[in-house]
C-alpha cells in the first residue's frame, strides 16, 4: 500500500518523508493556494524532497487547455503525475496522456461508474473522495470497496488512490478494503503513531531503567 501526503506545505512534506513510509505527494489548487506559491515552482521544490509520484492538478477546464498545461507540468520532473478532473474534457485529456505514457490521477471521483471511465481511459490513479461523501451522509468507504471489486473483475491496473481521508480509522479501513494508495493530511499521518499503551509502556520502561541505574 502506498502512502502519499496530501499537502503543499514543504515543512510537512520534509518531516513526513523523513519518517520513511511516505511514498509520494498529492496537491490540489486549494492546497497550492494556501502556500501562496506558484504551482510550477512548488512542484519543483517538492520533487527535490520526495522521490516518488507528485500529483499536480491542471486548472484549465477544456481538453486542449488541460493537455497543454499537463504537458508543461510533466516537464518539471519525471515523477510528476497530471491530475485531471472527472469531466468529459478530463477524460479526453486522460486518454491523450495515457497514449503518451504520461501518468495521470483522475480526481473528484464520487461514483464507481466515474472510476470505471477513468480506468478504461488508462488513468494511472483514480481518486475517490471518501470524507466528502461522508460529509453528505453517504459511507465514503463503500465506494472504495465497489471500485476494488470492479477493478479486480476486469484486471484494471489503475490504482485506487483513496482521497479526502480525515482520520486514522479511514486509513485502517482503506487498507482492509484494498485501496492501493491513501493520500493523507499531515496531522492524520502523525496520529497513526499514537496508542496510549505505547506511551504508558515506554514511560514505565524508562522509569524502571532510571531506577536500576541508581
Ligand atoms: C486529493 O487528492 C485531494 O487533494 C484531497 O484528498 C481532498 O481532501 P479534502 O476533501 O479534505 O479537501
Amino acid at each position: 500500500m502506498e502512502f502519499f501526503i496530501d499537502t503543499g506545505d514543504l515543512n510537512e512534506i520534509k518531516t513526513a518523508y523523513s519518517w520513511g513510509f511516505v511514498d509520494g505527494v498529492t496537491t490540489n489548487p486549494s492546497l497550492v493556494a494556501k502556500t501562496g506559491k506558484n504551482q510550477k515552482e512548488l512542484i519543483k521544490e517538492i520533487s527535490q524532497i520526495v522521490d516518488g509520484p507528485i500529483s499536480a492538478e491542471v486548472i484549465a477546464l477544456d481538453a486542449k487547455g488541460m493537455i497543454a498545461e499537463g504537458e508543461d507540468l510533466a516537464t518539471i520532473h519525471k515523477n510528476v503525475v497530471i491530475k485531471l478532473p472527472m469531466t468529459k474534457d478530463g477524460m479526453i485529456a486522460c486518454k491523450h496522456f495515457s497514449g503518451k505514457g504520461i501518468k495521470t490521477n483522475v480526481t473528484l471521483v464520487f461514483s464507481a461508474n466515474q472510476a470505471l471511465l477513468a480506468a478504461k481511459n488508462g488513468a494511472t490513479y483514480v481518486s475517490p473522495f471518501v470524507g466528502r461523501l461522508d460529509d453528505v451522509g453517504q459511507t465514503g468507504m463503500d465506494l472504495i470497496g465497489e471500485i476494488r471489486q470492479i477493478f479486480n473483475n476486469y484486471g484494471f491496473e489503475t490504482k485506487i488512490l483513496a482521497a479526502s481521508l480525515r482520520h486514522s480509522q479511514h486509513i485502517k479501513e482503506c487498507a482492509m478494503v484494498g485501496a492501493d494508495t491513501a493520500t493523507i493530511p499531515f496531522k492524520v499521518i502523525e496520529g497513526l503513531f499514537n496508542h496510549p499503551l505505547t506511551k504508558s509502556g515506554l514511560d514505565q520502561f524508562m522509569a524502571d531503567h532510571a531506577k536500576s541505574q541508581k
